[in-house]
Order: C-alpha cells, then sequence, then structure tokens
C-alpha cells in the first residue's frame, strides 16, 4: 500500500471543505499553524501553497515523518505522540487534525492537547472523521465489506464511529464548537479504474486477516459489476467540526 498515494486521495475528497473553512479561520493571517498526525504530509503540501505561516507537523509513525519530509520539505516536523506535543502552551493560530481521532486511544486527551497549544481565540479543526456506523452499500449484497472493514477497524484500534462523537468531545474538551457538519456526497461516473483498484487495496489490506469467512474475489466482482451498471452507492459519512477557545 502507498500510504502517501491513498493520503493523497482522501485530501481530494475533503479539498472543498478546507476550501470553505480556510477563509473562515483567517488561515492568510495565520503565523503558525499545527497538524496533528500529519502523516506524509499530504494537507502540509497543500496548506504551504496557500499560507506564509510557518507550518509544523507531528506524528506518531516515524516512516510517516520521513515521507513528510520528501513532501512537505518547508514544515517543521517532530516524532511525537497527540497526546503530549512538543510544544509550549499557546504556540500556535491554528491546530487541525485529518482522519486522525478515530485511531487516538484518548481523543478526548487529544483535543485537550491541542486546545493547550492554541493560542486565545485560535481555531481548533478536525476536519474528517468517518462514521463507519452511519456507512451506506448498494446494492445490499456488498454491506457485508463495510460490516467487515468496521469489525476489521475495531481490531485495528480505531473507533469506526469517531464521526458522531465529534460535536460532543469537542465541547467536553473545552472548545467552543462553532460548526459541526458532515460532507456531502458526489458520484462521479465512471470511477477512474485506478481510483477503483486502490479503494480494493484497502479493503483487501484491511480484511486480510478478519475476512476469512468472507468471499472477497466474488464481492469485488459484485462491486466491478455494480459500477458498471453505474448503481454502486458508497458514503461513509465523514464528520468536521471546528471551534475557537476563548
Ligand atoms: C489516516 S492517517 C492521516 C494522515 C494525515 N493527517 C492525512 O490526512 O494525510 C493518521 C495518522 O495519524 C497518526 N497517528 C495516530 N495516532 C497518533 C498519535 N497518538 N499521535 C500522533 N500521530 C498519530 C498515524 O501515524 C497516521 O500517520
Amino acid at each position: 500500500m502507498n500510504w502517501h498515494t491513498r493520503y493523497t486521495q482522501q485530501a481530494r475528497w475533503t479539498q472543498s471543505l478546507r476550501a470553505y473553512l480556510y477563509p473562515r479561520v483567517n488561515i492568510q493571517s495565520a503565523r503558525r499553524i499545527l497538524e496533528v498526525g500529519c502523516g506524509t504530509g499530504a494537507l502540509l503540501t497543500e496548506i504551504a501553497q496557500q499560507t506564509g505561516a510557518a507550518l509544523f507537523g507531528v506524528d506518531i509513525d516515524r516512516s510517516a515523518l520521513d515521507q513528510a519530509a520528501a513532501h512537505a520539505p518547508e514544515s517543521f516536523l517532530s516524532h511525537a505522540d497527540g497526546l503530549r506535543l512538543p510544544f509550549i502552551f499557546q504556540t500556535f493560530d491554528i491546530v487541525y487534525c485529518h482522519f486522525l481521532l478515530l485511531w487516538v486511544r484518548d481523543p478526548l486527551a487529544a483535543l485537550i492537547e491541542m486546545k493547550r497549544v492554541i493560542r486565545p481565540n485560535g481555531a481548533i479543526l478536525a476536519l474528517a472523521e468517518p462514521d463507519y456506523g452511519g456507512r451506506i452499500d448498494y446494492p445490499a449484497e456488498l454491506a457485508v465489506t463495510g460490516e467487515a472493514q468496521r469489525e476489521s477497524l475495531r481490531a485495528q484500534g480505531a473507533d469506526p464511529d469517531m464521526g458522531r462523537k465529534l460535536k460532543g468531545l469537542f465541547a467536553e474538551a473545552g472548545i467552543t464548537p462553532i460548526e459541526t457538519g458532515v460532507l456531502g456526497g458526489q458520484w462521479h461516473d465512471p470511477l477512474p479504474p485506478a481510483e477503483w483498484e486502490n479503494e480494493w487495496a484497502v479493503i483487501e489490506s484491511d480484511l486480510a486477516g478478519a475476512a476469512s469467512s468472507l468471499d472477497l474475489p466474488h464481492l469485488k466482482k459484485l462491486d466491478r459489476q455494480a459500477y458498471a451498471r453505474h448503481a454502486r452507492v458508497l458514503f461513509v459519512p465523514t464528520f468536521y467540526a471546528w471551534g475557537r477557545v476563548v
């Protein structure tokens, strides 16, 4: 699995959300911006083109950070746990994360840590947290794939239903929620073959150990046929939230 390709694809799904939110948090006037769980730097690379702010990224995975150093060479990167950020309090104007909190052992503690390093009236953004419990699969016989992926995420230590919890977690962390929402679904036909293959690479990697009872080649065939009929719908509600600390 090429993780940078995967993260870049996920970043494309949420691009219009960022275009909507960045002006609302005055990204142009920010001086220091932090991404917690920056992965291979897919978002840092993009944000570098939109602001003159100093960019910082932390991640717990050293190999992801090595890639981030190549993709976002202008960023200051640290190998650290989001639960113990290596910064003094009130360092940043904006702190954001993207597909992070579902993976964190204690997401409330992670948000409280983001709150510690944000300056007064700074903005904290959770840009994408999926909710597999609300996933729609059509045709119905493909729903087993979604259910197995949800279980597989759970087995990997993730919370597959993080999306719905985001709003309450912000409030509990003492971050005044300003806006919470769900990204809309759009389906462009035909789906580029490379994207379909990539999607299946993720499914097969997710379900490698867990899905012995699933006939993946058969499901893959059904999935291909459904796409060919333009009937396939796959929607994972993906939540976002942003707020300020006053
Ligand atoms: C799905 S990836 C998203 C990467 C990046 N935000 C993006 O959207 O391209 C989640 C990232 O969070 C990192 N991560 C998970 N738990 C973490 C923690 N406690 N502290 C810091 N990073 C963490 C993982 O190593 C991984 O790189």
